[in-house]
């Protein structure tokens, strides 16, 4: 089944579709039209970062589309699938005021009907960072994501470089498979205190949100060594844990990677990223800071 939702341009209106057969036929019949299709994936509870990822796609093609799906199979068994974030009336109304033509929501059962067994796996993006701690976690996002390739046939489709690993493993699986589709990453949002946006800052007590805020310091201080010259991966990776230690926080990993395969550099030559993941109370939370990129 589908539905309009009134949408911010005159005129328009957002489709949301429930149904895999009914969105399928609603975007082959634009495709037949020659229309470019953009696609953001997302698991909903919207903030401003995902609303950049649709003026993105905007730009880039005629047709936006996005998805509210929280996906069972990224979760592990003792994570926070049951109590993630939930606003789907909240979602619907972001993104039709930020423009987006067609939203999907299946539920699970639509998504892995019943004797749904396959799975796609990016063997080495997926290892190490946060792989090392949640290890079906990539295989998950893959296996859904290639799903939605397959129903909405983006010609681009855009994710947020706050999930720096998840954007490098669907790359590989894009370029790998060959799949007829730009994969763009999108610059990470943060709030004006320099916290990165991510669904799950709504767990933090406002004791951990202040403490949270020393990722995004120690990033900062990072980069300012960086832009002083610094190129030892352990001074930068110094820079940044000071500020965690000084508010008692340890890393799960804080590491320099290549920015473009995410191996290990031990000298930041070339593009790299510095990735931190640390649990601030009981919330797992990511942060990057890219150095060295050539901007376009
Ligand atoms: O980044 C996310 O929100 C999810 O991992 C994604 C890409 C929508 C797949 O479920």
């Amino acid at each position: 089944m589908w539905e309009a939702v009134g949408n911010s341009s005159p005129g328009t209106t957002m489709l949301v579709f429930d149904r895999v057969t009914t969105l399928k036929q609603h975007l082959r019949k634009l495709e037949r039209q020659g229309l470019r299709i953009g696609f953001v994936p997302t698991m909903g509870a919207l903030h401003d970062g995902h609303l950049s990822l649709i003026a993105q796609a905007r730009a880039r093609a005629e047709v936006v589309v996005a998805s509210v799906f929280v996906n069972p199979k990224q979760f592990g068994p003792t994570e926070d699938l049951a109590r993630y974030p939930r606003d789907l009336e909240g979602d619907r109304s972001k993104l039709a005021s930020a423009g987006c033509d067609v939203l999907f929501v299946p539920s699970v059962e639509e998504m892995y009907p019943p004797g749904f067994q396959t799975e796609v796996e990016v063997t080495q993006a997926s290892q190490g960072l946060c792989g090392a701690a949640r290890p079906q976690h990539f295989k998950g996002v893959t296996t859904v994501v290639l799903r939605l390739f397959s129903i909405v046939h983006p010609h681009v489709a855009v994710f947020g470089e706050k999930d720096y690993q998840q954007l490098t493993v669907l790359r590989t699986m894009a370029r790998d498979l060959g799949l007829d589709v730009e994969v763009i990453g999108a610059p990470l949002v943060r709030e004006p205190d320099g916290l990165a946006m991510s669904s799950r800052n709504v767990y933090l007590s406002p004791e951990d949100r202040q403490r949270a805020l020393a990722l995004s310091r120690g990033l900062r201080q990072a980069e300012a060594r960086f832009a002083a010259g610094e190129r030892r991966g352990a001074a930068l990776v110094d820079a940044a844990q000071a500020e965690l230690s000084q508010v008692g926080l340890t890393a799960e990993y804080l590491e320099l990677r290549d920015a473009e395969n995410l191996e290990p550099r031990a000298e930041a030559r070339g593009p790299v990223v510095l990735l931190v993941a640390c649990r601030v109370g009981a919330t797992r939370l990511l942060d990057n800071v890219i150095m060295g990129r050539v901007s376009s």
